[in-house]
């Protein structure tokens, strides 16, 4: 793509008010192009989104109000960030996970390759995998989850490998480990928080009275389970080479998105104690079902092939961005005045 049609067309960033998608259109606008957000605000925050970038209120399922964007803001790429993503909550209610992330995952691919969109970057994630086969994990290892959020993300990068064949929409499938960190202005505000980093966070703020930590007889070093953090500007930056790989002809392809380093659930308290000078009293508690003991990523495709590099692969730098993030907005996106009197406490 030439860099005047660069410069005339948007990229739409789909669920762009949410943790990963806000800090992407903060990079998107950093690097020169054009954002248009659209969003249903059912976890995201329109105060994440810049005053400067176009907000759209909208379902992905809605295949003409999606078209009808897409077209009006000359979109060439999409960033679906989009989708119901807690592993548990696709346990008890799996219909909402394949309603929302495949069924309407469908109209929202009709809509983007009817309004002329080439180029298409999709959330995908470490739960395509379940159970590794072999640590670090490489994107052609056994992909079989074992959890219906898993299921449908696979499903959904299957269908846009298979619709972006046949239509000619060439895409890159990102699947990240665990995203966490902040910038300056955005951060990670999830309601329900699930994410062990800013719940060891809210403990150190006095919002919780300790930390859980899910089984100690693991074997790993210290009993805990080892998880890969990448920090959230690193996501965002790996979006923007991918676009620009896509623009530059780069074929469809997958690729993992991890620090490539794992940290252990008491290496990762430690660290936040250290980071914030506080306690955190962590207890022990029962394995929780289908956590395996270790999930590390590969990340040496990417790298390989987009030229990608984490700039903040320290957990010490991750959690003290994050840190900074929650003592300076301690209600997240929300003023102060609008929560229930105990979440004020
Ligand atoms: N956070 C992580 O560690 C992590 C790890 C792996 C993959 N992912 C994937 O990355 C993506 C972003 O994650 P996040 O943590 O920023 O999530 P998030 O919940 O903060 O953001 C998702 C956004 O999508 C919006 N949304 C959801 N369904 C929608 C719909 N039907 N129509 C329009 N908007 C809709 C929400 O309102 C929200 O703003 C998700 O697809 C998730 O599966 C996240």
């Amino acid at each position: 793509m030439s860099p005047s049609s660069q410069s005339r067309s948007s990229i739409c960033v789909i669920g762009g008010a949410g943790y990963i998608g806000s800090v992407a259109v903060e990079a998107l606008i950093a690097a020169g192009r054009r954002a248009v957000v659209y969003d249903n605000l059912s976890k995201g925050h329109r105060a994440a989104v810049p005053e400067e970038v176009p907000f759209i209120f909208g379902d992905h399922g809605d295949e003409a109000l999606l078209k009808k964007n897409l077209e009006k803001y000359n979109c060439s790429a999409v960033m679906h960030f989009s989708a119901s993503s807690l592993v548990g909550e696709s346990m008890k209610n799996p219909l909402l996970y394949y309603e929302n992330n495949v069924i309407k995952g469908l109209a929202l691919l009709r809509a983007s390759s009817a309004a002329g969109v080439r180029h298409f970057i999709f959330s995908s994630t470490a739960a395509t995998y379940g159970e590794p086969v072999s640590i670090p994990i490489k994107e052609d290892d056994p992909a079989i989850p074992t959890n219906p959020y898993g299921n449908t993300k696979l499903a959904f990068e299957r269908m846009l490998r298979d619709f972006g064949g046949m239509c000619g929409m060439r895409s890159v499938s990102l699947r990240y480990f665990n995203a966490a960190g902040a910038t300056e202005r955005y951060g990670e505000a999830h309601n329900p928080e699930t994410h062990l980093i800013p719940l060891t966070l809210q403990v150190a703020a006095g919002r919780r009275s300790h930390i859980t930590v899910f089984g100690n007889d693991y074997p790993t070093p210290d009993g805990s389970c080892i998880r890969d953090y990448i920090h959230v500007a690193d996501l965002a930056s790996a979006h923007i080479q991918a676009l620009e790989y896509l623009e530059n002809d780069g074929e469809t392809s997958v690729f993992n998105l991890g620090n490539g380093k794992g940290f252990s659930v008491f290496e990762v308290i430690e660290t936040a104690r250290k980071v914030t000078g506080c306690d955190i009293p962590a207890e022990i508690a029962e394995r929780r079902a289908g956590d395996p003991a270790i999930l590390v990523a590969s990340s040496e495709r990417i790298k390989k092939v987009l030229g990608w590099q984490p700039q903040y692969p320290q957990l010490e730098d991750i959690i003290a961005s994050a840190w900074r993030w929650h003592s300076a907005h301690p209600y997240g996106y929300m003023p102060e005045r609008k929560l229930p009197e105990a979440a004020r406490r």
